[in-house]
């Protein structure tokens, strides 16, 4: 389905709990937040429900993200009844990998397609101070697991603030060393994001520079539709609609893979922007930086038909904004990343 200014709606992410083993210093506070009630939260089934009448319209790809997914019991069981879905191509998931190693065979039977890690420490003690938690180890393993499958996708997420510059130089060589591509994702002015101060591309790009050489622009194979401008040097590419994303990405030489930058902030690419999101506790969001719109979790708990949960969809889609105000105003309702959904 079409929004109101022509962009075509194909993306939906699903945050399927607000729960997280992980205090990130850009995410949560360390006293915790108030969580949702348990009988908030939609179960697999009402999820289900939801994700037909959003394939019906046109949602082609499930993104599954938290607070961190892999905490909430058998998520297998849920990939697998997304991936049954008609209309669904593909189901992936946003994690921090600390569970993900021994959830994956699972994971990958109910037919998951790729993991996007989110990972900003390649040092023990730097990912315990980033995290608030010392899962280093199994983080790496869960990464690991996850690059040894050999036809699942692999991307690294990494949000860089300023004074960890050099855990941000080991992360980028983890796409000279792996099959990985690393993005970079600017600093969101959301929950905790608000206290730290975020390190943009350029700059990023200048350090990665000294360490690693002269990089080329590669065409971005992210999952949005606009055409997006990369200067090579004295050339100029452009690239077509149907494979530029959210992410530009460059590649450092010798590399196996992209660094990429996501800067949502400073550079909106909210004209190209694809995709809804449900909440753990059943609110469809148009917007990552709007308050939530629709409530479906009344609908689904108040006797509502499949075409009442369709109509909520198309409203939230009609009120899609035109792009986000990050820095404007005060947009979010106050929720953090973690209950929205990155
Ligand atoms: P793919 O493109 O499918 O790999 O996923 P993704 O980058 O959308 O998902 P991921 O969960 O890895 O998100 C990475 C970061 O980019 C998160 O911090 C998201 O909040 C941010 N992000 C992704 N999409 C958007 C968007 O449409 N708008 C904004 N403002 N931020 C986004
Ligand atoms: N700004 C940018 N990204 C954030 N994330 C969490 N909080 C913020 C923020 N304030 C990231 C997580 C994860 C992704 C889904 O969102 O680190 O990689
Ligand atoms: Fe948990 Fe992800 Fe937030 Fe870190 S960024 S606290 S892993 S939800």
């Amino acid at each position: 389905m079409k929004d109101n200014y022509g962009r075509t709606i194909e993306y939906l992410r699903i945050s399927v709990t607000d729960r997280c083993n992980q205090r990130c210093i850009h995410c949560m506070p360390e006293g915790g937040v108030a969580l949702m009630e348990h009988g908030d939260i939609l179960s697999y089934e009402e999820i289900g429900r939801v994700a037909a009448e959003a394939a019906r319209l046109g949602v082609r790809k499930i993104r599954l993200t938290g607070g961190e997914p892999l905490v909430r019991p058998q998520l297998h069981r849920l990939v697998a009844l997304l991936k049954e879905t008609p209309g669904i191509e593909t189901v992936v998931l946003t994690t921090n990998a600390v569970l993900l190693k021994d959830q994956l065979p699972d994971l990958l039977a109910a037919g998951l397609d790729g993991v996007n890690a989110s990972l900003n420490a390649m040092d023990r003690e730097a990912y315990r101070a980033f995290t608030g938690r010392d899962l280093f180890d199994p983080a790496m393993e869960g990464l690991q697991a996850a690059l040894d499958t050999p036809d699942l996708k692999v991307k690294i997420n990494c949000v860089p603030t300023i004074g960890r510059e050099k855990q941000l130089i080991k992360l980028a060589g983890l796409a000279r060393d792996t099959r990985a591509s690393v993005r970079f994702i600017e600093l969101m002015p959301i929950g905790m994001g608000g206290s730290l101060q975020g390190i943009e591309k350029d700059a990023l790009l200048d350090l990665f520079q000294r360490s690693f050489g002269e990089p080329v622009r590669v065409p971005s194979t992210g999952s949005g539709t606009a055409a997006a401008e990369f200067e090579t040097g004295t050339e100029h590419v452009e690239v077509p609609h149907s494979i530029a994303g959210p992410a530009e990405y460059v590649r450092f030489p010798g590399f196996l893979s992209d660094i990429g930058f996501i800067s949502a902030v400073s550079h909106r690419f909210c004209e190209d922007c694809n995709r809804i999101r449900l909440t753990a506790d059943g609110k469809l969001k148009s917007c990552l930086a709007f308050p939530a719109g629709e409530d479906v979790k009344e609908i689904l708990r108040n006797g509502g038909s499949q075409q009442d949960i369709s109509d909520a969809i198309v409203r939230c889609i009609q009120k899609k904004p035109e792009h986000h105000q990050f820095g404007l105003a005060k947009t979010e309702e106050d929720r953090l990343m973690s209950q929205i959904g990155g």
